[in-house]
């Protein structure tokens, strides 16, 4: 397993691995609207967008793209630093791919120089990023009008 950064020539294959971890993982736990209208915005573009302005990765498997996440900006404070795009193709879910992008992104400049990461978690990762030791902004469990949780670690 290799955790790289993004090329642009990712952005297909990202793009497609991005809207089956929302159309068959997700799906489980949010009715088909919005997510369908949200799997449609995660675009190659998108993808591009992703790669500029953030330090976004990939887990390459045999030279397929199995998982992606980003670390970046949060705001205009220096000392947040946000986790975005974080994804695993289902049919490499629960094997440790999650956990070793995560300390990628954890391990990258962004992260290390933050007091602070955050997050919107889904429903479907909510277990996943209190494993990896994120918990309730303010210790507040509900979830907000789009049905995310926000998340924080303290570093
Ligand atoms: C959430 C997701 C990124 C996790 O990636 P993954 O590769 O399946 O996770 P890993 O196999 O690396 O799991 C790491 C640890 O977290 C635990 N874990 C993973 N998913 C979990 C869950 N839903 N609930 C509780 N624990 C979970 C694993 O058991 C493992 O624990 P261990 O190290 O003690 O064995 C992946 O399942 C996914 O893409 N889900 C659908 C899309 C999604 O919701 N993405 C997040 C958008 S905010």
């Amino acid at each position: 397993m290799l955790i790289r950064l993004f090329h642009e020539r990712d952005a297909q294959a990202v793009s497609n691995l991005v809207r089956s971890a929302l159309l068959v993982s997700c799906a489980k736990d949010y009715p088909p609207e919005p997510l369908n209208a949200f799997a449609d915005t995660q675009t190659p573009a998108c993808m591009l967008e992703r790669g500029r302005t953030t330090h976004f990765y990939v887990a390459e498997e045999d030279g397929v793209a199995v998982g992606c996440g980003a670390v970046g900006a949060d705001g205009d404070d220096p000392g947040v630093c946000g986790v975005y795009s974080f994804y695993v193709l289902p049919e490499w879910q629960g094997r440790g791919v999650g956990r070793k992008i995560m300390e990628a992104l954890e391990a990258d400049d962004a992260a290390r120089e933050a007091r602070r990461l955050t997050l919107h978690a889904s429903r479907t990762a909510l277990g996943f990023y209190r494993r990896m030791g994120f918990g309730f902004v303010g210790g507040d469990d509900r979830p907000d009008a789009d049905g995310l949780y926000h998340m924080e670690k303290l570093r």
